[in-house]
């Protein structure tokens, strides 16, 4: 049987090989995890929930959007005007650049869109969107407690 993972690549080889995708490995999502390992993440998170509340989604949109879903490309840790609100701005940056890269359907672009709900009041019209919805912020949680672990760890070690 296919992991997850592999499941992944398949949907989204084309998205995960592009020249802008590759580019968010050099950008920080959260502690020392990239944008682009966090999005893969994501994706994995997004098809192991629908798997597990038997929910029927279409498996390649589900992945497609989850991968896209932070494709804002610039790293937000950079202090510069332009990312000043970007909890609320870097949706509509990530739909931009996906609809330039790639063919983005309906529902993809309302997971890209609505990923950041309720801190964005655009409301997720699809299942696909709850599930991006929560999946990302079960990664969000996991990368951030992984991270706050590492800096006690090393604090001790001193
Ligand atoms: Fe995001
Ligand atoms: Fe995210």
């Amino acid at each position: 049987m296919q992991t997850y993972e592999e499941l992944v690549s398949q949907c989204g080889g084309d998205i995960l090989s592009s020249p802008g995708m590759r580019s968010s490995i050099f950008y920080l999502q959260h502690g020392k995890v990239s944008v682009y390992d966090h999005s893969f993440s994501v994706a994995v998170m997004c098809l192991k929930l629908a798997h597990k509340i038997k929910l029927k989604t279409d498996e390649t949109v589900l992945v497609r959007g989850a991968l896209l879903h932070d494709y804002y490309l610039y790293d937000w840790h950079v202090s510069d005007r332009s990312h000043k609100w970007h909890g609320f701005t870097h949706p509509k940056k990530a739909l931009q650049n996906a609809k330039r890269d790639f063919r983005v359907g309906e529902i993809e672009e309302n997971m890209i869109l609505c990923h950041m709900f309720p801190l964005t009041l655009s409301l997720p019209k699809y299942r696909e969107s709850v599930i991006l919805c929560v999946a990302d912020k079960i990664c969000a949680i996991q990368e951030i407690t992984e991270d706050r672990k590492e800096k006690i760890k090393g604090r001790y070690r001193q």
